[in-house]
């Protein structure tokens, strides 16, 4: 226990180490890049995320640093920050703006607290299947919301869609079969009134909580349930603290990649074509990574042996979107009838 906690303590000590030296090695903390090009010094692109180290987010973010390095030949570096090292769910987003970090990539529902049009993403039964989502990525009508007036005016640009795929509900009470099954349960969700209107409609409770919160919460029992992809279902172990699962595909869970504009705009232009170009490799990586990681822990999910899996024939899943309709009615217009139908569109 005594080891425990030494080790504990030092690594606390190297991560605020490591964040110190980079402040100084950067000289970016009001977030502007330019200051860098007058020394030898790497400018260091600081990269905060939620998700572990071996998530599709966590190494596609790792391969795009790797990229980085490789690409400017050592002249910019990304340090990556996972598992909430650096910053957790609720408050990333402001560290962004204020340029602590210059990077990061969240599921985009959280970026709700800008513009409510990002909960396009927990609109219940939207997307057709994985394609569908990368259409969507790749659309014009996706360009309007990752560089919308909202980002700009808070110094924040969008750079490109990472996904990561399906949600499904879990919980550690009884088996989900129908929309009834979920009635009573208390679910944890990331963000926005979208999710707390879906749960509503299956007359669930739920409860905001952050990423880095929720294994925690699942089983101290402060919640029964959430939703989540495969991968960071299993990346989280929720297996541990969840005993069924169903296979719901109701909603998404992707990212993206924002930077604080005013760090962005100050890199010398040279070095700044080549982290693009990093991240479009590193984008092309992690798509490929989001299909791959979530089947390989579907397997790991099944092959457990401690969650029940449950997948739903054609009708019980159309009892599912019957029931979430009521979060069209009442969401259709903040999300809006372009967004919502150019999505639609595209199938
Ligand atoms: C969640 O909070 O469940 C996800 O946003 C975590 C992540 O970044 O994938």
């Amino acid at each position: 226990m005594k080891k425990f906690l030494l080790l504990a303590i030092i690594s606390m000590f190297a991560i605020v180490a490591a964040a110190c030296s980079s402040d100084k090695e950067s000289s970016s903390g009001s977030g502007d890049g330019e200051k860098d090009t007058s020394s030898d010094k790497p400018i260091i692109i600081k990269f905060s995320h939620v998700t572990a180290i071996d998530s599709v987010k966590g190494k596609a973010a790792d391969r795009f640093a790797e990229l980085v390095a490789e690409k400017t030949d050592g002249k910019a570096k990304v340090e990556v920050y996972p598992s909430s090292q650096l910053y957790g769910d609720a408050d990333e987003l402001d560290a962004l703006v204020s340029g602590n970090v210059h990077m990061i990539a969240p599921s985009v529902t959280k970026m709700v607290k800008l513009d409510p049009r990002w909960q396009y993403v927990d609109m219940p039964f939207l997307f057709k299947d994985q394609d569908h989502a990368r259409k969507f990525f790749e659309s014009d009508v996706a360009q309007t919301i990752l560089n919308s007036d909202q980002l700009n005016s808070n110094d924040i640009m969008g750079l490109a869609f990472w996904e990561n795929g399906f949600k499904h509900f879990s919980n550690n009470k009884h088996e989900m079969k129908t929309p009834e099954d979920l009635k009573g349960l208390k679910f944890r969700a990331q963000a926005g009134k979208v999710l707390e209107s879906q749960f509503n409609a299956l007359k669930a409770g739920s409860a905001t909580i952050s990423f880095g919160e929720t294994y925690a919460a699942l089983q101290q029992g402060t919640v029964d349930g959430q939703e989540n992809t495969f991968n960071n279902f299993d990346t989280q172990k929720y297996s541990e603290v969840q005993k069924h699962l169903t296979v719901s595909e109701h909603g998404r869970l992707d990212y993206a990649i924002f930077v604080n504009k005013s760090f962005w705009d100050g890199m010398p232009e040279d070095i700044r074509g080549q982290v693009e170009e990093a991240l479009k490799e590193a984008t092309e990586l992690e798509w490929q990574l989001a299909d791959e990681e979530n089947a390989a822990s579907f397997e790991n999910i099944k092959n457990s042996g401690k969650v029940e899996v449950t997948e739903l024939s054609e009708e019980e899943r159309q009892k599912f979107v019957d029931a979430l309709q009521p979060v069209y009615d009442e969401f259709s217009d903040d999300i809006t009838p372009e967004l919502l139908d150019g999505i639609r569109d595209l199938k």
